[in-house]
């Protein structure tokens, strides 16, 4: 397996659940989309899952293993495994970047690790990358700071650094979210090409279930923290079962649903299933739901019989 989420929980320190409990595995070249709305907890599990969780935040219980190797726990091994073999690409793309280094010193970072490739020669055998996701190759764009070129060229920069790297498993929180249509169907297609090629794999963080369709397998819906439904990508996204998923699904074919509502604040969500209080669906037994938890142990899903996943 290339990751395997074993019974993941994420509190806060006051011990209120962030998210979980979630098992999940993947393997090699697996290509899964995580969907769910802001505050969900899709970010926290990308941390979790690189071993970089923010203050505030710790492991309550469970563990994650990619390769073999704990993240969880520091360790010389995860060191090198991260960006090499799993990589992430954070939401926000100045997480990345260091706003006081230039573009090109960024891209070339790779033979600080791998010596002795020149620098120039490194960024020549980035440039068809960098041509992919529509970056200037111009001394003129390279030699920029990450403040100084959009919003979409940071998040393609990035991209581009991860890439450099030839990573097995990646780990995409909101990748598409600064491109526009056009370049976004370009990046999907480019990913698509590194899959069948190179076997590449993922976990693709997404609110947009169209998104989710075009470069995904597998789906997770999250709400709450809580997977409310899970299974193969078309099944799925073409006959949700769960009355969130097909909210999202309205939503995705621009057809937003009238009913309002927000998610509940952590602390504050009831027990069952997390979007009852906005669900117009709702029945007794919606108090004793369970998440779906992982292939082991599934969850009770709105009385509704569960596909295998
Ligand atoms: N450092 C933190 N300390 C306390 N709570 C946090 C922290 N980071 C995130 N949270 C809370 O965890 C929940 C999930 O956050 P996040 O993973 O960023 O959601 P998403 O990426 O789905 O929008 C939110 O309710 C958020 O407020
Ligand atoms: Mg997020």
């Amino acid at each position: 397996m290339s990751l395997l989420i074993h019974n993941l929980e994420l509190c806060r320190h006051d011990k209120v659940s962030l998210l979980g409990p979630l098992n999940l595995s993947l393997e090699p070249g697996a290509r899964v989309a995580l969907v769910g709305e802001s505050g969900s907890g899709k970010s926290l599990l990308a941390q979790a899952i690189m071993g970089m969780l923010p203050p505030g935040v710790h492991l309550a219980r469970g563990c994650v293993e990619a390769f073999g190797c704990r993240m969880d726990q520091p360790s010389q091994a995860r060191q090198t495994l991260r960006q090499r073999r799993i990589a992430w690409v954070p939401q926000d793309p100045l997480m990345a970047l260091n706003p006081l280094v230039q573009i090109q010193d960024h891209l070339v970072l790779r033979p600080w690790v791998h010596p002795p490739e020149s620098r120039q020669k490194v960024l020549e055998q980035m440039r068809p990358l960098l041509e992919h996701l529509h970056l200037p190759t111009d001394s003129n764009f390279l030699r920029r700071f990450p403040l100084e070129i959009s919003g979409g060229q940071r998040q393609r920069v990035v991209l581009a650094m991860t890439l450099a790297w030839n990573p097995e498993l990646l780990v995409l929180d909101e990748p598409t979210s600064a491109l526009d249509p056009e370049l976004q169907q370009e990046f999907l297609s480019l990913m698509n090409a590194l899959h069948r090629e190179g076997g590449l794999g993922w976990l693709w963080i997404t609110h947009d279930l169209n998104v989710a369709a075009a470069v995904t397998d597998r789906v997770l819906v999250l709400y709450g923290g809580k997977v409310l439904e899970a299974g193969p990508c078309g099944e799925v996204l073409e006959s949700p079962r769960h009355p969130y998923t097909r909210r999202l699904r309205e939503a995705s074919q621009g057809e937003p649903s009238t009913e309002g509502g927000f998610l509940d604040a952590p602390g504050r969500r009831p027990a069952g299933c997390p979007f009852r209080p906005r669900c117009q669906e709702t029945q007794p037994t919606c108090v004793e739901w369970r998440p779906w938890q992982g292939s082991s142990e599934m969850g009770i899903r709105c009385n509704q019989s569960l596909r295998p996943y």
